[in-house]
C-alpha cells in the first residue's frame, strides 16, 4: 500500500537514483507539472527528449508523446505512468486505414500531426505539431498535393490560413471538440475586453472568435504579453496553472463547455496519470514504452524532418 509514504520525497528520491527526467504537458495535474523537469508543447517535449543526458525519461503525458521520445531516445528507458493514456486523434486514424487511403492518393505525400501512433509516423512523410505546422507547410512546393491528418481541424486551419489546399482525414480531438460556442459568446458578453486565445485543434466557428490561435507553449507566451487584465482561455484547462504561476494578478477563465464551466474539457488520457502511478513508474521502471526496432526507425524518418523544417 502506498497510504502513508510522502510521494513527492519518494519520486525526489527516485528521480536521482534512477537519474531519471520528468518531463511533462500542460494539460497534466498541477502537481505533476510541479515536479516535472520541464513542462512545454509537444515541440519543445520532443526536442528535451532527444537532448536529455538521463538514463530514464519519465514521460507525463499521453502515449504518442512518451512513444515518440522512445523512437528520438532508443537507448533511454521511457515510462509512461498510465499505458491506456492514449489520445481521440490517435483511436482515429488506424495504420491499416490510413495506408489504405494514402494507397487511394498515390499523388500525395503525408503531412502528419504527431498526435498518431508510431505506426501511423512510419506511414507518413513529414510529422507536425500545432507550434511548427504552418512553418513546415510554406517548405513544401506549391504544387505538391499534400494528405494531412489525423486533426481535421489543425487541418482547416492550417489551409485557411495558407490558401494551401489539404486533404483531409476526419478525426478529432474530443476535448477541444466539446467547447460550447453559445455559452463561449455569453462569457465573452460578461468580459468584453477579455481577449480569446484558442488552439488549432478547436472547430472553426471557435477559432472565428479567437484572437489568437496557436500551441499550448504560443498560447501561454500570448497570455503573458497581451496587455488584459482577463484572458479566455479555449484550451485544456490545465494549462491555466502555468498562467496562474506566473501572472498571479491576471484573471485565466477556462472557454466553457454546454454546461456552462470548463471541467467538460479536461483531457481523460491526461488525467490518467497521477502521482501514485509516476512514483510506481519510477520505482519499477514500468510500464514501459517498447518499439519494434525496424517500425522505430520508419517512424523516425519523418519525426526527424520535422525536427529539421522546425528549427
Ligand atoms: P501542443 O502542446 O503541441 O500545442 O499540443 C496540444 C495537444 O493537444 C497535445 O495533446
Ligand atoms: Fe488527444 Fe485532445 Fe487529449 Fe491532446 S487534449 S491528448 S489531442 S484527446
Amino acid at each position: 500500500s502506498l497510504a502513508g509514504l510522502d510521494l513527492r520525497a519518494e519520486i525526489e528520491r527516485l528521480r536521482k537514483s534512477r537519474n531519471a527526467v520528468i518531463l511533462a504537458h500542460y494539460y497534466q495535474r498541477p502537481e505533476l507539472q510541479d515536479l516535472a523537469d520541464f513542462v512545454g508543447d509537444s515541440l519543445e517535449l520532443s526536442r528535451k527528449a532527444q537532448e536529455t543526458d538521463a538514463e530514464v525519461i519519465a514521460f507525463c503525458g499521453v502515449r504518442f508523446m512518451a512513444e515518440t521520445a522512445k523512437i528520438l531516445s532508443p537507448e533511454k528507458i521511457v515510462v509512461l505512468p498510465d499505458m491506456d493514456a492514449g489520445c481521440s486523434l490517435e483511436d482515429s486514424c488506424q495504420p491499416e486505414q490510413f495506408a489504405a487511403f494514402r494507397a487511394a492518393h498515390p499523388d500525395h505525400i503525408a503531412l502528419t500531426y504527431i498526435n498518431c501512433s508510431a505506426a501511423v509516423k512510419a506511414l507518413s512523410d513529414v510529422i507536425v505539431t500545432s507550434s511548427s505546422a504552418e512553418k513546415i507547410l510554406m517548405q513544401i512546393p506549391k504544387d505538391q498535393k499534400i494528405i494531412f491528418g489525423p486533426d481535421r481541424n489543425l487541418g482547416g486551419y492550417l489551409a485557411r490560413k495558407t490558401g494551401r489546399e489539404l486533404l483531409l482525414w476526419p478525426g478529432v480531438c474530443i476535448v477541444h471538440e466539446a467547447f460550447s460556442e453559445t455559452e463561449l459568446l455569453k462569457l465573452k458578453a460578461r468580459h468584453p475586453d477579455a481577449p480569446i486565445a484558442a488552439h488549432p485543434e478547436c472547430p472553426p466557428h471557435l477559432l472565428d472568435h479567437a484572437d489568437f490561435v496557436g500551441s499550448t507553449s504560443a498560447i501561454l507566451d500570448y497570455a503573458k504579453t497581451v496587455p488584459a487584465q482577463t484572458v479566455i482561455v479555449a484550451t485544456e484547462p490545465h494549462i491555466i496553472h502555468q498562467m496562474q504561476k506566473a501572472m498571479p494578478d491576471k484573471q485565466f477563465i477556462g472557454a466553457p463547455g454546454a454546461d456552462g464551466n470548463c471541467n467538460c474539457n479536461i483531457c481523460p488520457y491526461m488525467a490518467l496519470n497521477t502521482m501514485e502511478k509516476l512514483y510506481i513508474a519510477l520505482r519499477d521502471l514500468e510500464p514501459r514504452i517498447e518499439l519494434d526496432e525496424d517500425l522505430r526507425l520508419k517512424a523516425k524518418r519523418s519525426l526527424d524532418r520535422m525536427l529539421a523544417m522546425a528549427s
